[in-house]
């Protein structure tokens, strides 16, 4: 086994010099006021060792990354019964596109393209208040990382509900095909805290264990979701998880991987460990750069790469 601590701190140490890069997300006006110049990074192992380097206890808004999160809720919910409502396949556009939708019925591409995850999120809500949905995803988030100081940025989902536009018009498309089922302003709302999950990089891939350790998390003891499902998840994060970035992300890292606009990335390397990354700067297709190419470094100094 390779010395993950020394593997860390090196990666930590080239990237140095690079901290801060890219862009940060402006478009929710709560996220660019975030300082660039940070990165972390987490490991956790499936015998439960946890290895960081930089900034890996600071908390940061994870946005995308709560989807996986969100589909885990929704598939224990309605299982299978989850793709009569969004797809599988990769989307080839941009996160927040609605290109797709007009021609394929209001059904988005996939649970992580910003349409496909409001109808998952539509999906964890019945029965239930949007206050309720909210606390659901908060506990279990809490509960797989066995972290109660895990919050949500309300300042953050706030931000989005005042400038999320492009939200608006998604949910409402997808109502009109009635692939949306509750009031989109409720939908929205909680889609909004969701992403607004404030977690450290330690934190995320805590959580993240159980999709690198065959669907319970060894650190807990607790059984989140079946073997096979845990599969299906990694598949979807390998194919999906950044978008138009996704065929490249796979070329590069070669790990099921899930990014946020909030710089982070959450990734699994099946049957050893669940890994984060973040820095706030992001590439042209909305994913962490040096997150990336740290995760890159990673795969190569440990052979990690599924491939
Ligand atoms: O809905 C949005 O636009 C954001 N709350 C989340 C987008 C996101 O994180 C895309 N990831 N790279």
């Amino acid at each position: 086994m390779v010395d993950l601590q020394a593997v860390l701190d090196s990666i930590y140490k080239e990237l140095t010099p690079r901290i801060g890069e890219g862009r940060i997300a402006d478009y929710i006006p709560e996220l660019a006021k975030i300082d660039p110049n940070q990165f972390g990074m987490a490991v956790v192992t499936v015998d439960g060792r946890v290895y960081t380097a930089g900034d890996a206890a600071v908390p940061f808004s994870i946005q995308s990354i709560s989807k996986v999160f969100m589909l885990t809720l929704a598939l224990g919910k309605v299982g299978e019964g989850l793709w009569k409502r969004v797809g599988r396949e990769p989307s080839g556009s941009a996160f927040n596109s609605i290109v797709q939708l007009e021609h394929e019925h209001g059904i988005p591409r996939n649970p992580f393209i910003n349409a496909g995850a409001i109808a998952v999120t539509d999906v964890v809500m019945a029965g239930h208040a949007p206050r309720e949905a909210i606390g659901e995803l908060l506990r279990f988030v809490r509960y797989l990382a066995d972290d109660e100081s895990i919050t949500i940025d309300d300042k953050v989902a706030r931000s989005e509900t005042q400038t999320g536009y492009r939200n608006f018009a998604l949910a409402s498309f997808m109502r009109a095909y009635k692939n949306i089922d509750h009031p989109v302003e409720h939908v929205l709302g909680v889609y909004f805290h969701q992403c607004a999950l404030s977690m450290s990089c330690e934190q995320l891939a805590r959580a993240g264990l159980f999709l690198a350790a065959r669907g319970s998390n060894p650190m807990t003891g607790h059984s989140v979701v079946s073997p096979k499902r845990a599969r299906r998840i990694n598949a979807l994060m390998l194919t999906c998880g950044h978008y138009d970035g996704s065929g490249d992300f796979a070329y590069h890292v070669g790990l099921p991987g899930k990014s946020g606009v909030g710089g982070g990335i959450f990734a699994v390397a099946p049957g050893i460990a669940s890994i984060a990354a973040w820095s706030p700067g992001l590439n042209k297709v909305g994913n962490s750069q040096l997150g990336a190419v740290a995760l890159e470094m990673l795969a190569a100094r440990t052979g990690w790469s599924v491939f």
